[in-house]
């Protein structure tokens, strides 16, 4: 039987944020430079994409590029903004027919402008698109955002705007670029390795985390529906004991 006839309807995670990690390693299996690996990535985005907003999540989160991913080997960086710019372009039409709105999270401003245009493009065109919102984290880093916020929070406490007891956990969210988004319910981080990478550290607090050996390239929507099938057997508690997380019992 198919992970999909296992899902269950109405417990479909709302959030969902994956760390698509492996596509060297899947070009280096077939014998092919680094960018090919790429290149078949974007193929398992569009598919996961599609799946995604058929099923009904509200958001996907996808690790695209890190602020650490900016010191790789320049080539393979001009390449992967070169294949962003060709991937946004040949997408536009398909986010626009399953209703699928693009957003941004990370420092847009180290991009190149070609790349930083034709997505902003792609932000506004999709912006009143009601359905499955897909949150690409681009030259993202937890760390830059919580700096990014920290020193937010300094100016506006100088400016006399803000008081120490004012910064609740709600309003520190509001700091982080994720200020309008749910956190995640579900991490999927591919191509077994078992690390955050600096995402989402806040975010993540009590996310379900979900690791899987298979890479990126080969990770299908059988593999996806798979990952939603074990989050919806597992037991969120959030610091409760279990009988007060039971159906019905929510104290
Ligand atoms: C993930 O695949 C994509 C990006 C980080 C851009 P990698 O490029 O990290 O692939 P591996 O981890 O080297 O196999
Ligand atoms: C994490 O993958 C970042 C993205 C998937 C964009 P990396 O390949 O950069 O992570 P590390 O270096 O193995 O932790
Ligand atoms: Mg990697």
């Amino acid at each position: 039987m198919s992970y999909k006839d296992q899902i269950i309807k109405d417990r479909i995670p709302e959030h969902v944020a994956i760390i698509m990690d492996g596509n060297g390693r899947w070009a280096k299996q077939h014998g092919l430079q680094r960018m090919f690996g790429h290149q078949q990535g974007v193929k398992t985005v569009h598919e996961i994409t599609t799946v995604a907003a058929e099923l009904g999540i509200r958001f996907l989160t996808l690790y695209a590029f890190s602020t650490e991913n900016w010191n790789r080997p320049k080539e393979e960086v001009d390449a992967l903004m070169a294949l962003l710019v060709d991937t946004i372009k040949k997408e536009t039409p398909t986010l626009m027919k399953n209703n699928v709105r693009l957003l941004t999270i990370g420092d847009l401003s180290r991009l190149p402008s070609a790349t930083r245009e034709k997505f902003e493009q792609c932000l506004a065109d999709t912006a009143g698109n009601t359905g499955l919102n897909l949150v690409l984290a681009l030259s993202y880093s937890s760390r830059w955002e919580l700096t990014r916020a920290f020193q937010q929070v300094a100016e506006n406490a100088k400016k006399g705007m803000l008081k120490p007891d004012e910064i609740t956990e709600q309003a520190v969210a509001q700091y982080l670029t994720t200020a309008t988004m749910p956190d995640p319910d579900l991490l999927i981080r591919t191509s077994g390795e078992y690390r955050i990478s600096n995402f989402l550290l806040w975010q993540l607090a009590y996310a379900e985390l979900y690791f899987t050996d298979c890479l990126w390239p080969d990770f299908t929507v059988e593999h996806f529906y798979e990952a939603i099938v074990d989050y919806q057997h597992r037991e969120r508690r959030f610091g409760k004991i279990s009988e007060q997380v039971k159906e019905g019992n929510r104290l």
